[in-house]
């Protein structure tokens, strides 16, 4: 971390209570904090918006495998992308639902097809996929 340096905002009066309120919900200790992860989560979203970015994402997959051959294409997928799927977890929600969370790291253009033609297969119930910096530099 660099150096700290401080600095004042000025802020409407409803707009600080309504920012106090949120950051108390989200347990935070302190206003600076919650300022600081603000600033790196807007950073990360305006680097993310660069298709040749380096980026990692969780892909988040609820799908009934009873669906015919998903499990298997989505096995497949992981395996033809090893340099891009970092990691992976499988967990068998009831008798028919699992939830798959599939961990990418690459350009943000490769995750987000990959990404894709997870979250669109057939038989995928929901599909959110969250995109964020590596965090260098921020
Ligand atoms: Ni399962």
């Amino acid at each position: 971390m660099s150096e700290l340096e401080r600095i004042g905002i000025s802020l409407d009066k409803t707009l600080l209570d309504m920012f106090d309120e949120l950051i108390r919900r989200q347990s935070y200790q302190n206003r600076s904090e919650a300022i600081r992860d603000l600033i790196r989560e807007r950073l990360s979203t305006e680097e993310t918006s660069n298709v040749n970015a380096k980026a990692v994402a969780g892909v988040f997959l609820v799908y009934d495998h009873h669906a015919a051959g998903l499990s298997d294409k989505l096995n497949a997928m992981q395996h033809s992308h090893l340099y891009h799927v970092i990691s992976s977890i499988h967990v068998h929600l009831d008798h028919h639902n699992c939830l798959e969370i599939i961990i990418l790291k690459g350009k943000v253009k490769d995750i987000q097809k990959l990404s894709g033609a997870m979250t669109s297969l057939r038989g995928v119930k929901l599909g959110k996929v969250n995109i964020m910096s590596t965090g260098e530099g921020i």
